[in-house]
């Protein structure tokens, strides 16, 4: 039995969650693509680039290597997330990072993989895809306590301003932009605690095992 799990969606989604929890439910393993894109934008940042050069971007992105993202707390800050939206609409990164993340898709007996194109570009053949989402200001908020939690200080407002710029960046890139695939669900966090919304997306998961004979 195969079963690849897709879970697209923005920033603060809780997509992340519920993709570790799927993952840890299934015995699959997971992979928070989002990282390779943070690990790829710190690594242009440390070695002193520009994140508007698409050269040294594709660069970092072709030299990455386990070590790279072993460093979470490096990678989780609001830098390295603005980094990784900025690197990803680089067509290079993008393919540099494309067999990595297909390789570990087809894994034997499948895998769960959260971001923002695989249920359309790096796995359209998953058998249950999800596209996780909530309204602006309750992702805004989420990630506040989380930041605010950690001792790190940002206004709401700068929060949600920097929510919006990365929606707009992600959804209107000309590569792989963010986009529900037409096969994926739809699960609306924004009245859902995690509990809610976990139990949601193993509903949407146990319909399309249904559906697949899985
Ligand atoms: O999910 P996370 O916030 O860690 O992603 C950081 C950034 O990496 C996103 O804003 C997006 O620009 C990029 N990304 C992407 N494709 C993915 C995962 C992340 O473009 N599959």
């Amino acid at each position: 039995m195969t079963l690849i799990i897709a879970v697209d969606g923005p920033a603060a989604s809780g997509k992340g969650t519920i993709a570790a929890r799927l993952a840890q439910t299934y015995g699959l393993p997971h992979l928070d693509t989002g990282l390779l894109y943070r690990a790829v934008g710190m690594k242009v940042l440390e070695a002193g680039g520009s994140l508007d050069d698409e050269a040294s971007a594709t660069q970092a992105a072709r030299g990455l290597d386990p070590a790279d993202l072993s460093d979470d707390a490096r990678l989780t800050t609001g830098e390295a997330g603005e980094a990784a939206s900025r690197v990803a609409g680089f067509v290079g990164v993008r393919a540099a990072l494309l067999e990595l993340q297909q390789a570990f898709a087809a894994q034997a007996g499948g895998a769960v993989l959260d971001g923002r194109d695989i249920g359309t570009v790096i796995a359209p053949e998953a058998q249950a895809k999800l596209f996780v989402t909530a309204a602006p200001e309750v992702r805004a908020t989420r990630r506040w306590k989380q930041l605010t939690a950690r001792g790190i200080e940002i206004s709401f407002a700068d929060m949600l301003a920097d929510i919006q710029r990365r929606d707009d960046r992600d959804a209107g890139r000309g590569s792989a932009p963010m986009v529900q695939a037409e096969d994926a669900v739809l699960l609306d966090t924004t009245d859902m605690g995690i509990e809610a919304a976990f139990d949601a997306a193993r509903r949407i998961v146990e319909a399309a095992r249904a559906k697949h004979d899985l």
